[in-house]
């Protein structure tokens, strides 16, 4: 049995001095409704939510829940994991919740030592961070240059995380963040790795880079502390489209996100947990269920009669839950 505790900062309500945010939000994320329902699919998969409500966590908050879960003696959790929206990028001004992060972690390992923790360090991708260029533009304005603070402050937050994790699932960008080197090689990657692995974590997982029109993940397990890691690559081919998951968080289809990372670490949480000494085969795993579901999105619409290109597509996660429990294995790891 998996006990899976995710903290994910959500900011599913924007307060009335965020109305700029707010306003931002509802724009795109018309005109991602739009796009759906363009589309003569089952409506009820679509993006939904003509409104939303809610608080963005502090610190505070996020450890009163934790109190409520050991007043009724649940915190033996076996993983924890965390991935962090552009939202809360633009909140940052709450440090407390980085910080309570990590007395969650504390937390959770004196009760359970085992305790994996699986670090999704979201940032940002293909060259620029998760925030919307209009909310840039709304910040620039509103609080002159804090963006670049607040960049600062939350990788600063992440190099504080990457030591207590078990595995850490960046993607280019993100790893490039975290080591301060670009990655722009195979070789890069597994250097990138290394430097990741001398902070902590025994898994790396470069989710993907994009080389030569295809996507190559590099995976990393160094099995022994001090000792060569294993390494191998999967390569991807990749699909012409962009992708969206509704997870029940307006973050997710109002941004740049795409779900597939969401996915992703979470298939390589699980496989992970099936094969722990063999993290090619669980990534093997991961990416064959993964390209599946995004190959039957893609087929979804192309039979509804949309066209792909023109906006991004919502995951067809529930139509892919055979994918998901008995992948086959189509994307073979190869080791360095
Ligand atoms: P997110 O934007 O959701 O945070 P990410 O940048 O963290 O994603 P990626 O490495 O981009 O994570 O994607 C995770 C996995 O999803 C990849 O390893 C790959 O298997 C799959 N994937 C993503 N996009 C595509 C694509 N266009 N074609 C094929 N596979 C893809
Ligand atoms: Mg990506
Ligand atoms: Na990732
Ligand atoms: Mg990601």
């Amino acid at each position: 049995v998996l006990c899976v505790l995710r903290i994910v900062a959500f900011a599913f309500c924007l307060d009335g001095d965020k109305k700029g945010r707010v306003s931002q939000f509802s724009a795109v994320l018309k005109s991602h409704r739009q796009a759906a329902y363009t589309t003569s699919l089952n409506q009820s998969q679509i993006y939904g939510y003509p409104t939303f409500k809610g608080q963005v966590l502090n610190g505070q908050q996020l450890w009163e829940l934790m109190e409520g879960l050991k007043a009724n003696d649940l915190l033996y959790y076996t993983h924890l994991l965390t991935g962090m929206p552009n939202d809360f990028l633009c909140y940052i001004g709450s440090v407390s919740f980085l910080n309570t992060v990590l007395e969650v972690v504390k937390k959770l390992r004196s009760i359970n030592p085992k305790l994996t923790y699986v670090c999704d360090p979201v940032l940002g991708d293909e060259g620029k961070l998760y925030v919307p260029p209009e909310l840039v533009e709304v910040y620039r304005e509103k609080v002159s240059d804090k963006v670049d603070v607040m960049v600062t402050k939350w990788v600063t937050f992440m190099l504080q995380v990457v030591p207590v994790a078990s595995m850490l699932t960046p993607n280019q960008f993100e790893a490039e963040q975290l080591t301060g080197f670009r990655i722009v090689s195979e070789h890069d990657g597994r250097e990138a790795c290394n430097k990741l692995h001398a902070a902590g974590p025994a898994k790396v997982v470069i989710t993907s880079i994009n080389i030569d029109g295809h996507l190559l993940l590099i995976g990393s397990h160094e099995k022994e502390k001090g000792q060569s890691p294993d390494q191998f690559k999967i390569v991807i081919p990749k699909i012409p489209a962009y992708f969206t998951m509704n997870i029940g968080s307006v973050v997710r289809c109002a941004t740049t996100f795409k779900g597939t990372g969401d996915l992703m670490t979470a298939l390589l949480l699980g496989w992970s947990n099936k094969h722990p000494d063999d993290l090619a085969k669980a990534a093997e795993l991961a990416v064959s269920s993964l390209h599946a579901v995004l190959q039957r999105t893609l087929d979804d619409y192309k039979t509804a009669g949309y066209d792909p290109q023109s906006s991004s597509l919502e995951i067809r996660l529930i139509q892919s839950q055979d994918d998901i429990r008995h992948p086959q294995i189509k994307f073979k790891a190869e080791n360095y």
